[in-house]
């Protein structure tokens, strides 16, 4: 395995560290002298590129927020010529203008040699063929899975999200090792395999690549039992560089290396800012440390998790799998819970199917949670009742919140064909 490793991968920790120093000088310099913004950012907080002077003096500098991004559309974040840049991608969200982000061709190199490390980490070699059944388009998923399989030496299959039944024809017929798509969408492609009563442990798959979206271990035995494949996690987002920033390996899956000689990772309280030592949980955020067209400091991607030692690749620090996002978490009667939590609950009940559905409502001015879960084919009345009183008396004892459970009819709930949204608010605003 060492033998496969890449220069970076071979970084003992203190080289790394003088690397990430260089590399930061350099970033706060470049994002001071090319964007208004930073530049504006660092003069009201009173620091200059040149304080610092440690990694630790990062803390003294501002954070960006998705909000920055949003005031500074199109491209106000962009850090060299528009000329120079090379490819655009953005992200829609859910409210408002989308987030836009720049790569120069040196980024885009940077992108594929990030994913293709990721890869070789999940475990997929040279020679193998990659389904890839992430969007293609705006979104980063499509293009940064594509260019780094390619970079890694695999033949690509760019399937793209949707169209699910020719996904399962594609994976029949073109036999590939390796899918990188959603989790949830995994599952849609997991109904429509036994709808087509082919075996889905029976495929050529043997290693998935899932990410995009926050999903847990019950998720992981679950696909990897279906499958008979091994489900590793892959971590990013648009505004760092997309897909590849950071990655679970094969041999431990035991939360992801952020590949820290490009992107410099921070865990804060995300009420305060204060920066949190390795281990505490907290919010992640992001300094990009050699990104050209649009480098990001100290960037809040509101994903909850916490900082760990390396394990299989000693150098990087580990973030834990991202099971919550403060987006995506509810306050019901002063009680936060993640769609995740409902996950585990939902996964380890055996009437119902790994798809459900949260609903929010409101009666008498309280917040009403109402669990939608779909029934397995093959689960009776009885099996449906008994399984809803245990989702229930799960989400009570577990988490602490009165849920109503719906287990629903089979092939009721809407299906993911990218990222799923697991959350449905009908409250009145
Ligand atoms: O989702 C990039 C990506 C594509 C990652 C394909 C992995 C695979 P955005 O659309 O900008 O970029 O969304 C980024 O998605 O801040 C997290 O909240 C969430 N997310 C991404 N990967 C994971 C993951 C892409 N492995 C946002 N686990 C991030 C949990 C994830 N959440």
């Amino acid at each position: 395995m060492t033998d496969l490793l890449d220069d970076g991968e071979r970084l003992g920790r203190e080289e790394l560290a003088a690397l990430q120093l260089d590399r930061l000088r350099h970033t706060l310099r470049h994002a001071y002298e090319n964007v208004d913004f930073h530049r504006r950012a660092f003069d009201a907080a009173g620091v200059r590129p040149d304080d610092c002077r440690s990694l630790a003096d990062l803390a003294r500098f501002p954070f960006t927020t998705k909000a920055d991004l949003r005031a500074t559309y199109p491209f106000g974040m962009f850090a060299v010529p528009e000329a120079e840049v090379r490819r655009i991608h953005a992200s829609s969200g859910t409210t408002g203008l989308p987030t836009v982000v720049g790569y120069t061709e040196r980024d885009l190199e940077v992108w594929a040699d990030v994913v293709a490390r990721s890869l070789r980490a999940a475990g997929v070699r040279p020679g193998h063929k990659v389904h890839v059944a992430y969007g293609y388009g705006l979104f980063t998923g499509g293009l940064g899975a594509h260019y780094g399989a390619e970079r890694l030496g695999c033949t690509v299959i760019p399937a793209s999200g949707g169209m699910t039944a020719r996904q399962v024809r594609l994976i029949q017929d073109f036999r590939p090792e390796v899918i990188m798509v959603t989790p949830s969408y995994m599952l849609t492609l997991l109904d429509e395999f036994e709808r087509q009563g082919i075996d889905p442990r029976a495929t050529s798959l043997k290693v998935g690549v899932f990410g995009a979206e926050p999903w847990t271990e019950a998720m992981r035995a679950e696909i990897e039992e279906r499958f008979a494949i091994d489900a590793v996690d892959i971590y990013g987002l648009s505004e760092v560089m997309g897909p590849g920033v950071a990655q679970e390996c094969v041999e431990t899956k035991d939360g992801l290396h952020v590949w820290e000689d490009h992107f410099y990772p921070e865990v804060v309280d995300p009420f305060t800012g204060e920066v949190l030592p390795d281990g505490a949980e907290g919010e992640l955020v992001f300094t990009s440390l050699t990104k050209e067209a649009m480098p990001v400091i100290r960037y809040r991607t509101r994903d909850l998790t916490r900082l760990l030692p390396g394990t299989a690749r000693p150098a990087f620090r580990r973030m834990e799998k991202v099971t919550g996002r403060s987006d995506d978490m509810i306050i019901v009667r002063g009680v936060n819970l993640f769609p995740t939590q409902i996950e585990e609950i939902v996964l380890r009940t055996p009437a119902v199917a790994p798809h459900f559905q949260l609903r929010l409502t409101r009666e008498d001015r309280l917040d009403v949670l109402t669990v939608w879960a779909e029934a397995r084919a093959d689960a009776t009345p009885e099996q449906r009742e008994a399984a809803a009183r245990s989702i229930a008396r799960a989400v009570k004892d577990g988490i602490g919140v009165a849920a109503s459970v719906e287990v629903v009819d089979p092939e009721t709930l809407e299906r993911s064909v990218g990222k799923i949204r697991r959350i449905v608010d009908l409250r009145e605003k």
